[in-house]
């Protein structure tokens, strides 16, 4: 029994083109990122994540008025609804974050459900202002027992994201790290994360719920959940010595290596030169050199055994932690920047929607007769 389609085994569907998108452009022939026909080194460069977040959305930059309304209409939106609060303080002190954002992502559906929001914009603009408020809550919540307040002086998500988590205004050097790294992290086409939000979307579900699959595909190591595994591993060696001997002895036993390779891009990953930079210089800032000097040696080491070369997690995981971010919050930065090309994503596939349900290739038994349970 066989479709009547040609049906080709398709490893994780790798190399398959499973859809058209005007977002973003992950070149895997040249190894470079474009959003919306921007170069991602640019954007790196001059923009700041609410400009790129803004391009991602509306498909344009903003001009200088835009840009400045947006950022106080994001930070006009930082606060939570009270009974959400109520509700995130419910939730464990040891409960991974990545959960909790997903909870309460979920939980806004609730407080402020699609059907009462008339603009495009509105969740993803929302969501972009309060996922950190949300995750800040809670968390400082059970550290310090103090439920903290979510307006802060920040004028840029970043600034705000980290004076929430250190309690005072961060450096402008560290807030211009992380903000380089959201805007790195904010889009990257059909990745596994972005799929499935277009998958949910595309059985006419709700923005949220849209979200919240993404936002758990996210957490896997295999995908957001590098950067963390990133950190962990640097910080498994003492030194060079031990990192190259240490990468060789994973390799022997095929074991994965956190933060390299990639599904797409095959030589380098065009944001990895960006964050390594900042990873460099705010190694020499924390007089650090020695675990920037590990982690090179385990890039080192990684593209003379296997030819592989460290993904934008790697060294991402070192800014975040020259800039104060705790560790188990690493993937859920990626989550304050991916926020906007999910919703990009979700509002495309809804302009020109089409279910997606895709075949599978059957490798299970024959037809059977039915065994009646006595004879079983
Ligand atoms: N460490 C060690 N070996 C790796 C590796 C890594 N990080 N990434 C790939 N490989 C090896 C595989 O074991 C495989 O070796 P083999 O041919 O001897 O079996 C080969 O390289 C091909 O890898 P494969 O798993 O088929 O590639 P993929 O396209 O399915 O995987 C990733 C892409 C990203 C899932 C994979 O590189 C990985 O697991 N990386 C670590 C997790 C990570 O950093 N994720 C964030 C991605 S942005």
């Amino acid at each position: 029994m066989t479709a009547s389609v040609d049906k080709k085994k398709t490893g994780g569907l790798a190399g398959i083109i499973a859809g058209d998108s005007a977002i973003c452009l992950c070149g895997a022939e040249e190894e470079s990122l474009l959003y919306r026909g921007y170069r991602i080194e640019d954007l790196a460069k001059y923009a700041s994540f609410e400009e790129t977040a803004w391009l991602i959305l509306r498909g344009r930059l903003p001009n200088a008025k835009e840009l400045l309304a947006y950022k106080e209409e994001l930070s006009r939106l930082r606060d939570l609804p009270v009974s959400l609060k109520a509700i995130l303080e419910q939730i464990p002190k040891n409960a991974n974050m990545m959960d909790v954002l997903r909870s309460g992502c979920s939980l806004m559906g609730h407080f402020e459900p699609e059907e009462k929001i008339r603009g495009e914009f509105e969740i993803p603009d929302r969501l972009i202002a309060c996922l950190g408020s949300m995750l800040l809550y809670w968390y400082k919540l059970h550290q310090t027992g103090k439920r903290i307040n979510l307006q802060t002086s920040a004028n840029s998500l970043a600034g705000h994201l980290l004076q929430l988590i250190l309690g005072h205004p961060a450096s402008p050097e560290h807030i211009r790290a992380l903000d380089t790294s959201l805007i790195l992290y904010a889009e990257h086409e059909f990745n596994a994360s972005t799929f499935t939000v277009r998958s949910i979307t595309s059985t006419m579900s709700d923005f949220y719920s849209a979200i919240c699959g993404g936002i758990g595909a996210l957490r896997g190591p295999l995908h957001g959940g590098a950067n963390e595994s990133a950190m962990e591993l640097i910080f498994r060696f003492k030194n060079e010595a031990e990192a190259e001997t240490g990468i060789l002895t994973m390799l022997k036993n095929h074991e994965l290596v956190m933060g390299f390779g990639h599904r797409v891009y095959t030589t380098k990953d065009p944001r990895s030169a960006v964050i390594k930079d900042w990873a460099e210089r705010l190694s020499q800032e924390a007089g650090d050199e020695r675990t920037f000097a590990i982690a090179e040696k385990i890039e080192a080491t990684m593209w003379k055994e296997k030819k592989l070369f460290p993904n934008l997690d790697f060294y991402s995981a070192l800014v975040y932690r020259y800039i104060g971010i705790p560790i188990e919050m690493y993937t859920p930065m990626f989550v304050m920047a991916r926020i906007s090309g999910w919703s990009a994503h979700l509002i495309e596939q809804r302009k020109n929607n089409k279910l997606i349900r895709p075949l599978s290739h059957y490798i299970g038994p024959p037809p059977q007769n039915w065994l009646p349970l006595e004879r079983r």
